[in-house]
């Protein structure tokens, strides 16, 4: 689930890929709990699914319940979102942050695979989702993009939205994801960064990439808007 639309697909979560298209309906506003179950009722019924599925949100979840609610509606908050997707589905959902769902399948799955040591898997869109890993297993609901840069949110400077929103060159912008790094990399010291959301596409990350600069090995996602997805998926076959 995103600010601006809720996708959904079927998973092979061995081989890490979708097997259908993805299926994308507008987030309706303001996207309060109710809004968005009914809107993943119709995805569900598109697939005619009736098993166990995973769901990404923009928030902090610790045991289905969303704790946080930075850019979705603030009603999110204190809501047993694992219980309603699964009432509203008749599928037992697990839920997790979308950015430890998208570090999930770049570090089983895609550009992080194998790697031990201190990872950090960092999604840039509307805001910036951070994903913890230490030796392969993730530390859950880390929120780096809520860092203080220049004495606000990190994520309202460079996030992919501030781009947009203050007409940034990617040159201008690659300089404040660049300070964002660095100040990432001062606190955490990772081994590896994986850069992921869409701004990891290759026809965006040849605009920026040879831009930045980091102790750590630094490269672009594999699964780029699908990690979301796919790592849900693969949250759904574990026990809830
Ligand atoms: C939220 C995180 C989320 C990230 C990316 C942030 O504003 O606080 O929970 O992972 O945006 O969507």
């Amino acid at each position: 689930m995103g600010g601006s639309g809720i996708k959904g697909a079927l998973v092979d979560t061995a081989a890490g890929a979708l097997t259908t298209k993805r299926h994308r309906i507008a987030t309706p506003a303001p996207g309060t709990p109710d809004q968005v179950a009914g809107v993943v009722r119709l995805i569900v019924k598109h697939f005619a699914w009736n098993e166990r599925m995973g769901v990404a949100l923009p928030a902090r979840v610790k045991r289905g319940i969303a704790l946080t609610a930075a850019n979705i509606d603030d009603s999110w908050i204190g809501i047993d979102a694992s219980a309603l997707l699964s009432n509203a589905t008749g599928c037992e959902t697990a839920v997790l942050n979308d950015a430890d769902a998208a570090g999930l399948a770049e570090m089983t799955l895609g550009a992080g695979r194998g790697s031990g040591g201190v990872a950090l898997v960092l999604t840039f869109g509307t805001g910036i989702g951070s994903a913890l890993f230490i030796d392969g297993v993730l530390v859950p609901n880390t929120e780096m993009g809520h860092l203080e840069l220049h004495g606000g949110v990190a994520e309202h400077y460079a996030a992919e939205s501030a781009r947009k929103r203050d007409n940034l060159n990617w040159t201008q912008w690659a300089g404040r994801v660049q300070e964002y790094l660095s100040h990432t990399e001062f606190i955490f010291a990772p081994d590896l960064i994986v850069l992921g959301g869409g701004v990891s596409r290759p026809k965006r990350t040849r605009k920026y990439l040879h831009l930045l600069s980091t102790s750590a090995r630094l490269v672009p996602a594999k699964h780029q808007n699908e990690a979301g997805i796919i790592g849900a998926a693969c949250a759904a076959t574990k026990p809830l």
